[in-house]
């Protein structure tokens, strides 16, 4: 029997227990860092600019960034778990920064009020069409000043496929076991995590399904939603040490531009 999924999983899936389950990609400082250097390299940042971290989880890029001097960073999120998080690590530097809850294929926000949108960590997939990626990504280009940038950085779709590992588990500080089993839709991948906790039993048992997008792929979604100038890096990987991080791994940053007025 295939692997069921919940359209809505993602409303859900992101709280406590993900900042467990995938600790070894989003809450290790030197990975965040090795990202940010390579948003830094590709985009041309100035320390004044606004910067909306769209789907930001936590806030950990935006956080690295404040802590860099660029001092204009929001990060929204669907995640009242996570927007904690990343509001509590913030106070407790003493920064004050802009975290928002809201749904990336309709922010609220105002039109043209960043210098440059970030997409970054996989964010994109998710919501259950390409029609709602393409809303993603009209929404940010919406958001977006005339010549304002975006970046997306999401796993390379065509490397996951030829690499797929049906499945895959990985053990923290002695405790939590993590155990997804994967099965290959036709543009997705769907899964089934099951973590369980050494001393306390079961701690979660859910499915996701995450749609997943080559080069060319990605490149024609941000042509859908409105930007130029599109260009592709592929084959980033903020690790040294080679193993099965799922998505976080074989990344694609893809930069592109809202045409100047
Ligand atoms: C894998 S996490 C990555 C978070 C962050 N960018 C990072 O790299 O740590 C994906 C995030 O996207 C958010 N997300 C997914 N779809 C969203 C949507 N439609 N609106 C707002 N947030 C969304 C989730 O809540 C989750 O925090």
């Amino acid at each position: 029997m295939g692997i069921d999924v919940d359209p809505d999983w993602w409303k859900s899936l992101f709280d406590d227990v993900y900042l467990v389950t995938d600790a070894r990609s989003v809450c290790d400082e030197d990975l965040t860092r090795r990202e940010v250097d390579v948003v830094c390299e590709l985009l041309p940042l100035k320390k004044e600019d606004r910067i909306l971290d769209l789907c930001g989880g936590q806030g950990r890029h935006s956080l690295e960034l404040h802590g860099r001097g660029y001092g204009g960073c929001t990060v929204l999120d669907y995640s009242d778990a996570l927007l904690d998080c990343g509001k509590t690590a913030a106070a407790a530097r003493g920064w004050e920064m802009n975290f928002v809850r809201g749904d990336a294929t309709d922010t609220g926000l105002p039109a043209e009020s960043f210098d440059h949108v970030l997409i970054l960590g996989n964010s994109l997939g998710y919501l259950p069409g390409v029609a709602d990626d393409v809303r993603i990504m009209k929404e940010a280009r919406r958001l977006l000043r005339p010549g304002g940038w975006v970046l997306v950085d999401v796993t390379d779709g065509s490397v996951m496929r030829r690499k797929f590992n049906p499945n895959a588990w990985h053990e923290i500080e002695g405790d939590i076991v993590v155990c997804r089993e994967r099965e290959l839709g036709d543009n997705c991948i769907r899964a089934r995590e099951v973590v369980l906790s050494k001393k306390r039993g079961l701690v979660r048992d859910r499915t996701y399904a995450i749609r997943t997008y080559g080069p060319d792929g990605l490149a024609g979604l941000m042509k859908e939603g409105g930007f130029a100038d599109v260009s592709i890096r592929r084959g980033f990987s903020s690790r040294e040490v080679e193993g099965d991080y799922g998505f976080m791994d074989h990344r694609i940053m893809t930069t592109a531009r809202k045409r100047p007025a």
